[in-house]
């Protein structure tokens, strides 16, 4: 196990497998040195560093690497894959958890509340109402990356009836959203847009200052799929000279950090990526990492490998 993560998981590899715990080795090279050849395979989360092939030239008999979280851009699974390692993630676990997160922290941008909790806990309510907001009604939804976690924000945005559209690289013939060919234009028929597509090569900063242009000075952003998604210093500035409203932003490029110019701006709501964060959806991540595993090591099948690793 690479890093801390839910304490079920550790509990439960450690009765199955002998359990190495990377992060307690004060000398990881002197580790690595002495017990890489025995490493079958490997747990990991999102929330800590790299697994890459660095890692991988010190582990000659992996055979699984489990991570702990939907979005795999921690691990490099195309090197994972060119040494026959198999990745898995946690889909589908975690999507009903995600879409309620988000909906929150749209109508939280959208509404203010906590600008409007900060008001009332400053004791400025008796010198006068909180400034009226901005609403959700009448409002054009573009969904960036319509998958498990996109459908089950969209599904609950059709009880909001606020008009829905989405951009991913196919459009999918059983949706009856209307699918927009790029970010842009998906942007440009929008004035609310939600990304959660993965972090990786191909959506680096594929929300820029274009797509912020296109969105508008009514636009909202929120940000749930992960930092790389937006370029950074293009959204501070949108929010800074009103090209687009307001940004409701989950995650950032460099986690824990956050640009400092991001917690002094008013017209932004900030968490510190908790999307997924409700000690049940943890718990069942964290089932599933395992279950992973033990799958891999009884029957030689993964249960969710990702798409790079599917021999
Ligand atoms: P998913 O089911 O695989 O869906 C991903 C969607 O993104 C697909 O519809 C895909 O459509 C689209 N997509 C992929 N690459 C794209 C590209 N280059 N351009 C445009 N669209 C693209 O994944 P999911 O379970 O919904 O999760 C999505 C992401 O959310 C994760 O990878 C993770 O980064 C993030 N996430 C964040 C949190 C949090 O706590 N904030 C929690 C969970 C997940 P096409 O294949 O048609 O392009
Ligand atoms: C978690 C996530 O915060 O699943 C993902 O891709 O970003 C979140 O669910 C993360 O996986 C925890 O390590």
């Amino acid at each position: 196990m690479t890093a801390p993560m839910h304490p079920a998981v550790a509990a439960r590899l450690g009765k199955r497998f002998v359990l190495h715990r990377l992060w307690e080795q004060g000398d990881r090279e002197a580790f690595l040195t002495a017990h890489g050849d025995a490493i079958r395979g490997i747990a990991t989360s999102t929330l800590y560093g790299r697994v890459d092939d660095t890692l991988f030239s010190h582990l000659p008999a992996l055979e699984i690497v489990a991570s702990f979280g939907v979005g795999y851009d921690n691990v490099d699974a195309l090197a994972a894959a060119a040494r026959g390692i198999v990745v898995t993630n946690t889909p589908g676990v975690l999507d009903e958890e995600v879409a309620d997160f988000t909906i929150g922290l749209l109508l939280a941008t959208i509404r203010r509340l906590p600008q409007a909790e900060r008001f009332l806990r400053g004791g400025r309510w008796s010198r006068g109402p909180f400034p009226l907001s901005p609403t959700l009604r009448g409002r054009r939804v573009g969904i960036l990356g319509l998958g498990g976690i996109g459908k089950a924000i969209a599904r609950r945005l059709e009880g909001f009836d606020v008009a829905i559209a989405y951009h991913g690289r196919t459009r999918q013939e059983a949706v009856v959203y209307p699918w927009h060919p790029t970010p842009l234009a998906l942007a440009a028929a929008c004035d609310t847009l939600i990304a959660i597509l993965p972090g990786n090569a191909a959506t680096h900063h594929i929300v820029d200052a274009a797509v912020l242009k296109a969105l508008g000075p009514d636009g909202v952003f929120v940000n749930v799929a992960r930092g790389s998604v937006v370029d950074g210093q293009a959204l501070i500035s949108a929010l800074e000279d009103g090209t687009i409203l307001a940004a409701g932003l989950d995650v950032f490029e460099d986690e824990p950090n956050v640009p400092p110019a991001l917690l002094e701006l008013p017209n932004v709501v900030l968490s510190p990526h908790i999307g997924s964060a409700s000690e049940q959806t943890r718990a069942a991540m964290g089932a599933l990492v395992a279950d992973n595993l033990t799958a891999w090591f009884e029957s030689g099948h993964a249960l969710t490998p990702v798409v790079e690793t599917r021999f």
